[in-house]
């Protein structure tokens, strides 16, 4: 696996001698409150299903998704999370000249190497919190006649978002294919960042979402992408495996989508803890914090006291990981990135990080 990601707890708990449940895991930013309990309970009670093929149009499922997501059903693909659908829609669209929002996730870059494709960056800058003006970034897409951009929203790892209104400003005045990973999307408000309403009306927007963040199932590989472009996401289709989604992914989502209880739950949940996270972190004065529309927050040791490697290794043997994100291009060896756990979590990253930096 590229060491470009969140934590390989796998390694670590072999290297440290903690079991993998020990870790506080900072650097992975997945949902710490766990999955849905409808949907674990459904898989639970009917685990012979596993002794079935699943519905090789996923009917039920894109009928959830398309009521979450307010989209047609017809728009929808499905994928190995995320990752596959990022893959596989670079792959189709096979883009000469990509223009990348930067500093971004690391996958874009990695698939966009594999078939060649010429890539522009679009650094976001610290002195703007990496906030991004839209007629600079118009101005841009259309002076480079590039045949992709690539925005994830919110970003990972600086925690900028566009809000929708911003996103239709990009697609009606621009030409080229937009692809929007809005992987961390349910941690803003959606009614006001989400772009899945645009999907039926404009053909050169491409959306992709996946469950590992918010619904708290990484194990699973649930993703989906919704997409207007019949010629596209035909394409997209032929190229996919029959059952690509397996069954146990299949009937989670179908419920989960739809578990509004557990929905409310997380954003109330999540929301308040990334305030306590910001502003106790803001309290440190060895740190900046970046705001964040994620559930995670960017901070640079703006001291130097440490690099964020040196802080990482120090974190480690009291059972805690955080991103260090010199591997981002754009960023320094200084930043650091961490999300948002539970309570008593949070509590103890911010009092161990005082005491490191008192
Ligand atoms: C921005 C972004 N997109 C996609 C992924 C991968 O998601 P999935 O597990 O759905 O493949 C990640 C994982 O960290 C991510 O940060």
């Amino acid at each position: 696996m590229s060491v470009n990601h969140g934590a390989n707890l796998y390694d670590l708990s072999s290297k440290y001698g903690f079991s993998k449940d020990e870790f506080m895991d900072f650097s992975s930013n997945i949902n710490p409150f766990g999955t849905s309990n409808k949907a674990k309970e459904y898989v639970i009670n009917n685990i012979n299903m596993v002794s079935m093929y699943p519905d090789p149009e996923y009917v039920s499922l894109k009928k959830s998704i398309s009521k979450y997501c307010n989209c047609l059903d017809e728009n929808i693909v499905l994928g190995s999370g995320a990752t596959e659908l990022i893959s596989s829609f670079i792959k189709t669209v096979n883009p000469k000249k990509t223009l990348l929002l930067s500093p971004a996730y690391s996958e874009y870059e990695h698939e966009l190497n594999k078939i060649g494709s010429d890539i522009i960056k679009f650094f976001s800058k610290e002195e703007n919190n990496f906030a991004i003006d839209i007629e600079e970034l118009v101005t841009d897409i259309n002076k480079g006649n590039y045949d992709l951009t690539i925005i994830c929203n919110p970003n990972n790892p600086t925690g900028f978002a566009f809000s929708r209104d911003e996103i239709e400003y990009i697609l009606k005045n621009t030409n080229c294919y937009i692809m929007i990973d809005e992987t961390y999307i349910e941690f803003t408000d959606t009614n006001t960042y989400s772009s899945t309403k645009l999907v039926d009306n404009y053909d050169k927007l491409f959306v992709i979402r996946g469950t590992s963040k918010f619904f708290s199932t990484p194990g699973i590989r649930l993703g989906y992408g919704l997409i207007g472009n019949k010629e596209v996401k035909n394409k997209i289709n032929e190229n996919l495996d029959l059952w690509n989604i397996n069954i146990i992914a299949a009937s989670m989502g179908e419920i989960m989508f739809l578990d509004n209880m557990f929905i409310f739950k997380t954003i109330d949940a999540m929301l308040r803890e990334r305030d306590y996270l910001t502003n106790e972190l803001s309290t440190i004065n060895d740190l900046t914090v970046y705001p964040s529309k994620g559930n995670f927050i960017l901070c640079k040791i703006s001291s130097k006291k440490f690099t964020a490697k040196e802080l990482r290794d120090k974190l480690l043997p009291e059972k805690i990981i955080i991103r260090d994100c010199n591997s981002f291009e754009g960023l320094s060896e200084y930043y650091f990135r961490v999300c948002i756990l539970k309570p008593n979590e949070n509590k103890l990253l911010v009092k161990t990080l005082k005491n490191i930096f008192k």
